[in-house]
């Protein structure tokens, strides 16, 4: 017999999208009936959702919240019913509550080390689930919350100093919006850290990367998950959402300017022409600065719903290439020292033609790691590893990354 359960008087949302509220929510376990799994569906009775229901759709976890405050993921879902708009149903892998399971979630590391631990990334999340719900209650965000997950980023990241961090490893949930607020306060941490900011300095960055788009929940959902490519009334809405963010942190007590910056300045562009409004150079600061490039690295990195997510190395020459200079130098160098460009375990193309493997990154120069040489400059596989560090052969230098298919290399050679 199938187990089932129910949720009354739901509110639905992802990220910092509201999506709706219903009646009920209704859970049936899929039996196993021999060895074959059958699968787990819901249904939502009185949906009643902000936009259409489509906007359901393209997402591919779900947050509950019930009037108690208790919240629960569906994960994996598929809405496979719609012919009742009140009445939608569909199938999903998981049905959890939230912060208690957490199955997906990995902790942020450098390959090597954690840097961020499991237990923040939660509280992370549930500070981030808070905001969301004091907001569109027409409250101001009670800061206390998001100030203790900020020390806790600021106290983790502080205890690697000389970590690099590999950011394929940062990827750790699903959901974008969660995610990317925890990667942008984690990437802006890393380069404060590099900047030699106070700590101070540094748990008031954490608080503004954290809460930078928060603007987004006025904005309406049509807008923020459309398909296709924004009328220029729509994209005009859009870029009122630093503005919006500001004023909400300008509501909300206890939460300084510098941090109320971040979500104001993290879309102005270091050369002019960004937006709200478009300043310059250092008449953005430093936070708004150093937010600019944790955000749009972070959003290159990570697969959205219209394109595929870049490799570290293509976003990071994207950002450095000068080609659209939006970023202030200082602050790109800072980057750069703390991120590697050729995560351990990736291949690498040599100026004399060979090919090698990242064994591990120096923390004085992330363009030199220490690497293994795979293959010689005719294709050939060594039948001696030799491993070299960059750092002692100058005329030796990476070239850019190596395609794995083309080389026949196979997972032993790790
Ligand atoms: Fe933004």
């Amino acid at each position: 017999m199938a187990q089932t359960t129910k949720l009354s008087d739901v509110t639905i949302f992802t990220g910092y999208s509201y999506i709706g509220s219903c009646k009920e929510f209704v859970w049936i376990q899929g039996d196993r009936i021999g060895s074959k799994q059958m699968p787990s569906r819901f249904i939502f009775r009185g949906l009643v959702c902000e936009y259409d229901v489509e906007a359901l759709m393209i997402r591919k976890d779900l947050y509950l919240r019930t009037k108690d405050g208790k919240e629960y993921i569906v994960s994996d879902f598929q809405i496979t019913d719609i012919s009742d708009a009140e009445n939608v149903g569909g199938v999903a892998r998981n049905f959890d509550l939230l912060f208690e399971k957490f199955p997906e979630l990995k902790s942020i590391t450098t390959g090597e080390k954690v840097i961020i631990t499991k237990k923040t990334q939660v509280q992370a999340f549930k500070s981030v689930s808070d905001v969301i719900h004091q907001v569109k209650a027409g409250h101001g965000i009670d800061v206390k919350q998001t100030d203790e997950v900020s020390k806790k980023l600021v106290d983790e990241v502080l205890q690697q100093p000389d970590a690099i961090m590999n950011l394929m490893d940062i990827k750790s949930f699903d959901d974008y919006t969660f995610t990317h607020n925890i990667n942008v306060a984690t990437i802006s941490l890393l380069i404060g850290l590099a900047l030699n900011l106070s700590r101070e300095e540094m748990n008031d960055l954490g608080i503004g990367a954290l809460l930078h788009d928060v603007g987004k929940l006025k904005i309406p959902l049509s807008i923020l998950n459309k398909d296709g490519k924004l009328t220029d009334q729509e994209f005009m809405e859009m870029k009122s959402h630093p503005t919006y963010g500001y004023e909400i942190l300008s509501k909300s007590k206890g939460i300084s300017e510098r941090a109320r910056m971040v979500a104001l300045q993290h879309h102005e562009k270091f050369q002019g022409g960004g937006y709200p409004r478009r300043l310059k150079g250092i008449e953005i600061s430093l936070f708004g600065r150093i937010c600019a490039v944790a955000d749009v690295y972070d959003a290159l990195t990570t697969d959205r719903p219209y394109r595929v997510a870049m490799t570290p190395y293509e976003a990071m020459k994207i950002l450095t290439s000068g080609m659209d200079n939006h970023f202030d130098p200082k602050v790109l160098g800072a980057f750069i020292r703390k991120f590697s460009l050729y995560p351990a375990g990736s291949l690498v193309a040599l100026n004399d033609g060979s090919v090698a493997l990242v064994l591990k990154n120096n923390p004085s120069s992330v363009i030199r790691p220490v690497i293994k040489i795979v293959a010689d400059s005719a294709g050939r596989r060594m039948k001696e590893r030799v491993e070299v560090n960059l750092l002692e052969y100058k005329d030796l230098f990476i070239t850019g990354p190596a395609d794995p298919s083309k080389m026949n290399i196979t997972a032993s050679d790790k």
